[in-house]
Parts: structure tokens; C-alpha cells; sequence
């Protein structure tokens, strides 16, 4: 077992990890550069350190599966837990800070964006079958962009939209973005994994078991079953030539029709073809992706959604690659640009998620727009990503995640604030109270029993784990748990039971253990 909290011995810890890595990858607290090196994939800056946060012990840098080894078995014989972060994108950034100042309990940040190598393994006699390993420090918009090099943009990867998400992160909680609906969730595409467990062991698929397989393919891998070190996934055809499009239409052009419309065509149209809205202040922009060139279609447009008014000026074609800056980054930006892992740190904050399984009405559409989307100061953004074709044909239980069948839409409140300045807390207050309280005015129009979230959209709101005689609560953890997982949540926790028994990878929503035997 970890030795009580108070029992930590940070110098200690240091010592055994210094035996295996070298002193270069490893930035002990009050080291000349440990709060840069803390602070170089922190997404949020709310969560930056200041005052009165906990700090971790060091941050480590492997780049070696011998150094993660060892900072699990250092970290376990010290009384050191560890926290560990690939993208850092964490949206309550448990990959870096604990939320419990008071717990006592020591951790280390092990932080994996020097394990990003991306290894595409092409059909030599050139068919459209192949895969890829990759390292979890790897983002997202490195492995997008390997992967149509090493294919001549013949294959991609069905993942999430913003480029610098991190691999480890983002294939442990689901992960989704313009493919969703041709090719279903990331996790779905996991072929086999490289986990250290919590002794300290690498383990692949067939070591780890089924059912800790399972579990880590979307199942809050993040900070419960062990340190992923790298994936093998499927990679999956795109044509040569797709076709995107973006159209801003405001309230006064008929915002509320055509979203109180979309609710329903957009989860039943092809599968080729996503269209998903972006709702801020008085404008919903639709933003597509297709599978195909503009002659295919806008006859397809002005047949299904005649009411959205696509026409060929609205229209580009270009490469797959290509769809994911122009999609996320705006026009102009690049295909290598979606390299670039330095993030923004201009606004702080604050989202949680809901999912859709009746349409919602006009009417409160039109109350939407009216009392919250134009309030003045604190106004924040809905992102709504249509569901049906392929993510809802897998069965609710093939993998942890659990949201399939029948859902229509996922939404994600997000708002934004200046995280520095005189009012500075008065606006992440503002900013936080207008999440909160568009959440609970949501409810009668969202899915229930339970209310349905997505684990990537972390909101610790939903609920916080209890630690009951040193080993998390399973019967607490169901509060916020059944919310992201459903029926799975409780195969989650059996599965941590099997490889993390003593509970040592915790954080304030990992998955708890539940023995057979209860
Ligand atoms: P980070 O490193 O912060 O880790 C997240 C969690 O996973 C933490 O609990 C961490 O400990 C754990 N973890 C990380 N690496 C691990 C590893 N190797 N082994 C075990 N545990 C590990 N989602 C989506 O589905 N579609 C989208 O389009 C987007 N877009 C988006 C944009 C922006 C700006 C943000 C901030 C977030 C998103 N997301 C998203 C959500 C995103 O998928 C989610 O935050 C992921 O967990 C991020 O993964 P990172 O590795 O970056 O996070």
C-alpha cells in the first residue's frame, strides 16, 4: 500500500527517481526551470500556479518507457502520486494541479510530450488497410498530419478538432470531431496499447487483459488505470478531395429556425457528411465537412436542408488534411501549422457538456438566443456536434463510452474571460455563474437517468470523488461517474479493481475500485 499522505518523502522520491533518468529531465520544485516547464502545455491559464496553490514535488520529463517505469515504482515506495499529462488540455486540469489543497497528499507531474513519436505502418501492396503506433505526447494534429504524409492523403484519423490535444489524454476519455458520424469515436480505433501499471510493469493488450483493455480505450484511462505510453490505432480512407463550408447565419436571418431544424437532419443525413453549429451571441455558424467534392454536394444540401441556403459560394474543396486548419484555425492557416503545439493562453475557461436525445423545441431555442446567448457580460458559446451514422451503430457497451444510439446531439458549453486584469475574478466568476446556471436551465430539455456528459468535457461540478479508509468510493464516485460512462461505469471500476487494486492513480474523478466480492 501508499504509505499514509504524511508519510511522503518527496526527498526521497527524487533520490530513486534520479537513479534511472537523467537530472536533465527532471525539474524539481524551486528549480530555476521547473515553472516554465510546469507551465508549457497548461491550457487554461486559471489553473496556473499562484497563491496558495499545491505544488507538485518536480515535473518529469521521460523520454523513455524505463523513466515512466520508474517514476511509478519511485512514486509508490515514497508515498508520491503521480499526475500525469500528455496535451495538457485537461479542461480541469487534473493532468498538472490537484484540487485539494488540504489533503496533504504529495504528487508528480509526469509530463509525456517527449514520448511523441508517431510510426505509420502502410499496406506495402499499397490498399487502403493500415495502421500507426503512436506515443501518447503526441498531439492530435501530429498524428493527423504523419498519417496523410505517409499516405499520400489516402487515410486519416477520426479524432477531435483542436490540433494540439494531446494523444494520451484524449484516446483515454473517447475523443471526437468532423468524422465522428462516418467512423464513430477515436477509442473505437485502438487496436493495442503499451500501459504501465501501477507495479511499475509495461503491459500490452494481451497482459493488461480484456478487460483493462477495454477500460482504458475512453473509460478516464486519464489518471486511473496506469500510464499509457503509446497506442496502436486504425487509420482510416479519406478521399483525395473533400468539400467544407462555414455559414454564419445570424437571428435576424433566421438563426432559430434553422438550428430548431438541424436538430433533426443533421443526425440522419449521410454519413459522409457532418454539419455542426457553433451558437454565440445573436449568430449559429454551421460548419461542414463532407466527404466529397461541392458537385456532390449541394444537391445534397438544397434536398436535405434546403432551409440553410449552402450555395457554391459557400463551398471549398481542398484535402483532408487541409479541412483541419481550415476548419479550426480559420482560412489562411496551414497544414503545418496544425504543428505548432504552443497553445494560447489569452482566456481562462470554464465548460461542461450535455447530450441530446429529443429535439429540443423552438421555443426555447428562441429563449436560448433571447436570455442567455445576448446577455451582456458572461456570454459564452454552445457547440453543438450532430451524433447518428457510425458513432451510434456501436453498442453501448463495446467500448466505455457510452453515448450512442439514439443521442441526436452533444453540446459543450464553453465561456472565455481575460485571466489577467483588475477584474479578472470578478469575470471567471460571471463567466463560471453563466455555465452553471444555462446547465441547470438545460434540464428538462436534455437527457435524464442519468443526465448524460462526455468524460473529455470534464466539469468536476458534476461531482468529486470521496476517499473513504485511503481507496476512492464507488458507491460516491456513481454521482458524477454514471453521468459520463452510464451501465459501464461500473465494469470501469471492476477493471480498476484488477489493475489498480490499492487505488495509487487517483485524482478528484478517477475511477474507483470495485472487488468482485462487492
Ligand atoms: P491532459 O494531458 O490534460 O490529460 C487529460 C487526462 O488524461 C488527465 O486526467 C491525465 O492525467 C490523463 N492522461 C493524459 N495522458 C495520459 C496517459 N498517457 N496515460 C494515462 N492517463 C493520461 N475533445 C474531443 O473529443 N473533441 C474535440 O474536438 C476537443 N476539442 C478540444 C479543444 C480544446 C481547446 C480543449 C481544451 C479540449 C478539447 N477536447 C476535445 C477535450 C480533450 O479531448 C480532453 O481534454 C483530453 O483529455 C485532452 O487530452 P490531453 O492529453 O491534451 O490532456
Amino acid at each position: 500500500y501508499l504509505p499514509a499522505p504524511s508519510a511522503a518523502d518527496a526527498d526521497g522520491f527524487l533520490r530513486c527517481l534520479l537513479a534511472t533518468m537523467p537530472s536533465s529531465l527532471v525539474f524539481p520544485r524551486g528549480s530555476p526551470s521547473f515553472a516554465a516547464t510546469l507551465a508549457s502545455s497548461i491550457r487554461n491559464p486559471k489553473f496556473l500556479p499562484g497563491p496558495g496553490t499545491v505544488r507538485p514535488v518536480c515535473v518529469a520529463t521521460p523520454t523513455a518507457a524505463s523513466h515512466v517505469q520508474a517514476a511509478v515504482r519511485c512514486g509508490r515506495r515514497n508515498g508520491v502520486r503521480l499526475r500525469v499529462r500528455s496535451g495538457g488540455h485537461d479542461l480541469e486540469g487534473l493532468s498538472y494541479r490537484s484540487e485539494r489543497p488540504d489533503s496533504g497528499e504529495a504528487f508528480a507531474v509526469l509530463d509525456l510530450a517527449g514520448l511523441r513519436t508517431v510510426r505509420v505502418d502502410v499496406d506495402p501492396s499499397g490498399g487502403a488497410a493500415a495502421t500507426a503506433w503512436v506515443e501518447s505526447g503526441a498531439t492530435v494534429g501530429e498524428l493527423y498530419y504523419a498519417v496523410a504524409r505517409a499516405t499520400g492523403g489516402r487515410l486519416a484519423f477520426p479524432a477531435g478538432l483542436c490540433p494540439t490535444i494531446g494523444v494520451g489524454g484524449h484516446l483515454s476519455g473517447g475523443g471526437f470531431g468532423m468524422l465522428l458520424r462516418k467512423y464513430g469515436v477515436a477509442a473505437d480505433h485502438v487496436l493495442d496499447a503499451v500501459l504501465v501499471d501501477a507495479a511499475g510493469s509495461l503491459l500490452d493488450r494481451d497482459a493488461m487483459g480484456s478487460d483493462v483493455f477495454w477500460a482504458i480505450r475512453g473509460g478516464g484511462g486519464g489518471g486511473s488505470f496506469g500510464v499509457v505510453l503509446s497506442w496502436q490505432v486504425r487509420l482510416v480512407p479519406v478521399p483525395p478531395t473533400v468539400a467544407a463550408f462555414k455559414l454564419p447565419v445570424s437571428v435576424a436571418e433566421g438563426a432559430v429556425d434553422a438550428v430548431t431544424r438541424w436538430q433533426t437532419v443533421a443526425p440522419a443525413l449521410p454519413d459522409d457528411l457532418f454539419i455542426r453549429v457553433l451558437v454565440q451571441g445573436a449568430v449559429a455558424e454551421f460548419q461542414s465537412l463532407y466527404l466529397g467534392t461541392c458537385d456532390a454536394l449541394l444537391p445534397l444540401m438544397r434536398r436535405r436542408f434546403p432551409g440553410l441556403g449552402v450555395n457554391r459560394t459557400h463551398c471549398q474543396e481542398m484535402t483532408w488534411l487541409d479541412s483541419v486548419p481550415y476548419i479550426y484555425l480559420g482560412a489562411g492557416a496551414t497544414a503545418e501549422d496544425i504543428l505548432n503545439r504552443t497553445t494560447s493562453m489569452d482566456a481562462a475557461s470554464k465548460a461542461t457538456s450535455d447530450y441530446v436525445r429529443e429535439p429540443i423545441s423552438r421555443a426555447v431555442w428562441a429563449e436560448i438566443f433571447a436570455a442567455w446567448l445576448a446577455r451582456p457580460g458572461g456570454a459564452g458559446l454552445m457547440i453543438l456536434d450532430p451524433y447518428g451514422g457510425e458513432i451510434g451503430r456501436v453498442p453501448e457497451d463495446a467500448t466505455p463510452f457510452p453515448h450512442r444510439a439514439g443521442v441526436l446531439y452533444n453540446i459543450q458549453y464553453m465561456n472565455f474571460w481575460a485571466a489577467s486584469g483588475g477584474d479578472a475574478a470578478a469575470a471567471a466568476a460571471a463567466g463560471t455563474k453563466w455555465i452553471r446556471d444555462l446547465h441547470a436551465f438545460m434540464e428538462p430539455h436534455v437527457s435524464k437517468e442519468p443526465r448524460e456528459a462526455y468524460f473529455n468535457y470534464r466539469d468536476l461540478g458534476l461531482g468529486e470523488n470521496v476517499v473513504v479508509g485511503n481507496v476512492t468510493s464507488y458507491e460516491a464516485g456513481k454521482a458524477w461517474g454514471e453521468k459520463y460512462f452510464k451501465g459501464n461505469f461500473r465494469r470501469l471500476a471492476r477493471a480498476k479493481a484488477q489493475i489498480d487494486p490499492d487505488d495509487y492513480f487517483r485524482n478528484e474523478q478517477s475511477i474507483p475500485p470495485l472487488p468482485d466480492a462487492q
